[in-house]
């Protein structure tokens, strides 16, 4: 296997992180030997990679911030390799708002920031209640009431979708 696959991500409650394990899954069973790292990890040498995956959730309407700075810092060393970005959000669950083109928070983080990957995709994440402190519950309650969500605070649900998770995977497969 070649290992020249990188997948960095930002993941709070763990959503964005299960579905890079599944992408790096999906690509090792096609021979791309993949790391997975958190953004947080600093001790990572990005120049043996030739395609660097980024995925990152969204909380209160952005992506984590050093997300934003770890792209803002690589730019040379991105744009000499094939990128790929996705973010994970609820309002991707709908199926008019879960494509990049479509995504309001897709469409907003690549108005600014100088960073064209090569491929870009969204991905609806996971609702559950429980797992948030009292503050962020009575927010996410909030947002669900504007979109039209379930509010009820015993929901969990997970909106992922596997396929598209898979789908995703293939197009990487076809670019590295
Ligand atoms: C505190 C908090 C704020 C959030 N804000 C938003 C938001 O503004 N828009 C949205 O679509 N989803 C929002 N979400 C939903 C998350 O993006 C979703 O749950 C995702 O699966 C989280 O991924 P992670 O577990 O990798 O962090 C929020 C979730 C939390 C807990």
């Amino acid at each position: 296997m070649t290992k020249n696959t990188v997948i960095l991500y930002s993941s709070t409650d763990g959503q964005t992180l299960k579905i890079c394990q599944e992408i790096k899954v999906q690509l090792e069973l096609k021979g791309l030997d993949t790391d997975l790292f958190s953004i947080d990890d600093t001790t990572i040498n990005l120049k043996q990679y030739s395609l660097i995956i980024i995925g990152a959730s969204i909380r209160y309407g952005v992506h984590h911030k050093k997300i934003i700075q770890f792209i803002n810092s690589s730019k040379t060393l991105l744009d000499t390799v094939k990128t790929v970005f996705f973010s994970v959000n609820l309002v991707a669950r709908k199926p008019e708002k879960n494509t990049p083109s479509t995504n309001p928070y897709v469409i907003k983080f690549f108005k600014n920031i100088d960073w064209k990957p090569t491929l870009v995709e969204v991905f609806a994440g996971k609702l559950d209640y429980k797992k948030y402190p009292f503050f962020d519950r009575v927010m996410i309650q909030f947002i669900m009431w504007i979109t039209k969500g379930p509010t009820n605070t015993d929901t969990e649900i997970e909106y992922t979708d596997w396929k598209k998770v898979q789908s995703f995977s293939e197009k990487i497969v076809a670019i590295a």
